[in-house]
């Protein structure tokens, strides 16, 4: 067997990983062994690049090369290993960022390569294209960093005329792909880099902080999309399968988040959501009660109750609640009564961010449930225990005119009573007023979720 066919019969193989990796990304069960899989694949299709000839030449550089790849791994291992759970979307942000900076780097590389061998205008395209998304990923990505690590505000940033700017400076892009491809410039193409880098940034720059995730995620598919056209064009099959691999879980998963937060993907793209907050952000409406309670009282409620939801969302992981609710639901379980943790596909601040968050307080797979069983399990729950959650359960969603008209929600106003755990009356991140907060059965616990569940694991002990 020839060298080649060996290499080839090794990427095939980490593709294989690859499938089989997402596959096991489908449950909480198996993610974790479906990441480690991905990786090995990785780590042996890299390893097998090292041996592989490329025009007849082994590969050269490798010096330079191993040395690129010691300063990667020596940033990015401590900083993925310590990040917080809650300023994970920007580490997806920034590593998608980079990964879409470098395939539009080996695009550059390749064009100036390839431009004296005369090629076929398809495989032109394929490098500008990549160019073209690529350095839009990066650019979109960086500016969704800085808005998730708050150097720059989160709100929507727009002016006069932006939708028309921003599709002024796409057909620049497009137009100045004709040209090249027309040309073969390559002062062009750096213009190309730069009106490419505009756009990523004019782009992401009127998307409102509650819909980054969302965001990232389709950035995610375009680094995917560029990646595979570097595939293309270095011949890798390998590249041209992750690559796909990644465009299309990253549009899937893109369609998936709009569709649990009732919003097209235009809508979220192109109206600048978040710019009109309509509550009253320092704290509710004026003049209307609410009936606020101590962790006694809520003691008192779970103590005669048989089945308790509890309903997490991001505030719980601000708060770093997690092992402290674990116990609460263990000692409600411990005297009989029927502990559900109910999880809505976009509580917190990305996707599947509740069930990272309770797996790292080993809560059992089997109490978590999704958004319809939650709603009918609620219709028998003596108490919905909202903790840190706000938008997820807000009845306004079913009104039409609401900013959130459309989301699917949980109906934690279902159960017989309401308790509510959060340090004021702010709205949640659709910056919304919640009539849930306001109903006769509701009682709030004002406070760090922590500390009240802190205390209120103390109180059931006690009774
Ligand atoms: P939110 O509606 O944002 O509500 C979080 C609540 O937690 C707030 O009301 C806040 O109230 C409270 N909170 C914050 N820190 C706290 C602490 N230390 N202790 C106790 N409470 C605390 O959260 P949600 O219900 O999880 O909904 C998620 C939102 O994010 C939705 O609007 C969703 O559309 C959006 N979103 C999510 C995703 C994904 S994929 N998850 C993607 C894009 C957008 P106080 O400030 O009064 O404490």
């Amino acid at each position: 067997m020839s060298r080649e066919t060996l290499i080839d019969l090794i990427y095939l193989f980490s593709a294989t990983t690859f499938v089989l990796a997402l596959k096991g990304l489908g449950s909480p069960r198996h993610a974790r062994r479906g990441n480690a899989l991905a990786a090995f694949g990785m780590l042996v299709a890299v390893v097998a690049t090292f041996f592989k000839f490329v025009d007849g030449h082994a590969l050269r550089h490798v010096g330079l090369i191993l040395l690129a790849m010691f300063i990667g791994t020596v940033v990015a291992v401590p900083v993925a290993r310590f990040v917080k759970m809650t300023a994970m979307p920007q580490l997806v942000a920034i590593f998608n960022g980079v990964g879409g900076g470098a395939a539009s780097l080996v695009s550059i590389t390749e064009f100036i390569h390839i431009k004296s061998t005369h090629p076929a205008t398809y495989v032109v395209l394929e490098v500008l294209l990549g160019v073209l998304i690529g350095t839009v990923s990066f650019a979109g990505s960086a500016i969704a960093f800085a808005k998730l690590q708050e150097l720059m505000t989160g709100r929507p940033v727009t002016y006069p005329g932006q939708q028309i700017i921003n599709a002024l400076v796409g057909a620049v892009a497009l137009g100045l792909i004709v040209t090249i491809l027309v040309s073969g410039s390559t002062a062009l193409l750096w213009t190309l880099f730069g009106v490419a880098f505009i756009l990523g940034v004019a782009f992401v720059l009127p998307i409102g902080g509650a819909d980054v995730p969302v965001l990232i995620s389709l950035l995610n598919a375009f680094t995917g999309l560029a990646v595979a056209a570097s595939g293309f064009t270095l011949g890798s099959n390998l590249l041209i399968v992750a690559g796909i691999l990644v465009g299309a879980s990253g549009i899937l998963l893109t369609r998936l988040m709009s569709k649990a937060m009732g919003r097209s993907l235009s809508n979220v793209l192109f109206s600048a959501f978040g710019s009109n907050v309509t509550a009253s952000a320092g704290g509710g409406v004026e003049g209307r009660t609410v009936r606020s309670g101590t962790p006694e009282d809520v003691g008192v409620l779970l103590s005669y109750a048989s089945k308790v939801v509890i309903i997490p969302g991001y505030g719980l992981a601000v708060a770093q609640g997690q092992h402290v609710l674990r116990e609460l639901a263990e000692v409600l379980e411990s005297r009989g009564i029927k502990v559900f943790y109910a999880i809505h596909p976009v509580a917190g601040r990305m996707p599947g961010h509740m069930n990272v968050l309770l797996a790292e307080a080993n809560v059992p797979y089997e109490d978590l449930i999704e958004m319809d069983e939650a709603n009918s399990e609620l219709q028998t729950a003596d108490v919905a225990l909202v903790v840190g959650a706000n938008d997820t359960v807000n009845p306004a969603a079913g009104e039409p005119g609401s900013p959130i008209y459309g989301m699917p929600i949980i109906h934690a106003d279902l159960a017989e009573n309401v308790v509510f755990m959060k340090r004021s009356m702010r709205p949640g991140f659709a910056g919304i007023d919640n009539e849930l907060l306001y109903n006769p059965k509701t009682i709030l616990v004002f406070g760090d979720a922590k500390d009240t569940l802190t205390k209120l694991v103390a109180v059931v002990k006690a009774s």
